[in-house]
């Protein structure tokens, strides 16, 4: 049993370079975020709306863990917030190979500046937004992960097969 787990903040290629890496490797990509969305029926967006994002962190670590115990080979792709909470860290660090996609808040912001279903991003300053969850976050993505890929300049080709050489 193999799994790829991709962590890194909202916007960090996460979904384009599980797509690049499930279509090298064969495994199936999961995301976390999609699979919540399927078991409740509704949006990320509505959840945060209806539920409240404390509500949306337990949903989260319940994802994980199922995907986790799954027993097929697979490319995990996860929600930015996933390693808020240091019980998700610990799953993530022992799960196999959790690969942490670096980017910079610049890069980051030029991806998800038109995006509207990013309800953390949905403020007055999204930039500044980005800056200060990064700020929160960066040392928990390191914490978490096997294997750090910065992604900043390099295309989605590149960083697949960089990730791919560093698992062998
Ligand atoms: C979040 C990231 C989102 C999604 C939710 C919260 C976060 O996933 O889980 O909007 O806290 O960073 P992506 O990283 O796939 O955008």
């Amino acid at each position: 049993m193999s799994k790829i787990i991709l962590i890194g903040f909202m916007g960090s290629g996460k979904t384009t370079i599980g797509n690049e890496l499930s279509e090298k490797s064969k495994f199936a990509l999961v995301d976390t975020d999609k699979y919540i969305e399927q078991q409740q029926q509704t949006t990320i967006s509505e959840i945060f709306a209806s539920k409240g994002e404390e509500e949306f962190r337990l949903m989260e670590t319940k994802a994980l863990k199922e995907l986790l115990e799954a027993s097929e080979d697979m490319i995990i792709s996860t929600g930015g917030g996933l390693v808020i909470k240091q019980e998700n860290r610990e799953l993530l660090k022992n799960a196999g190979t959790t690969v942490y996609l670096k980017a910079s808040a610049d890069t980051i912001y030029d991806r998800v500046k038109d995006d509207t279903k990013r309800p953390l991003l949905q403020c007055e300053d999204p930039k500044l937004k980005i800056i200060s969850l990064m700020e929160q976050r960066k040392d928990y993505y390191t914490d978490a992960a096997n294997i750090v890929v910065d992604t900043d300049k390099k295309s989605v080709e590149e960083i697949a097969c960089e990730i791919l050489s560093k698992i062998k």
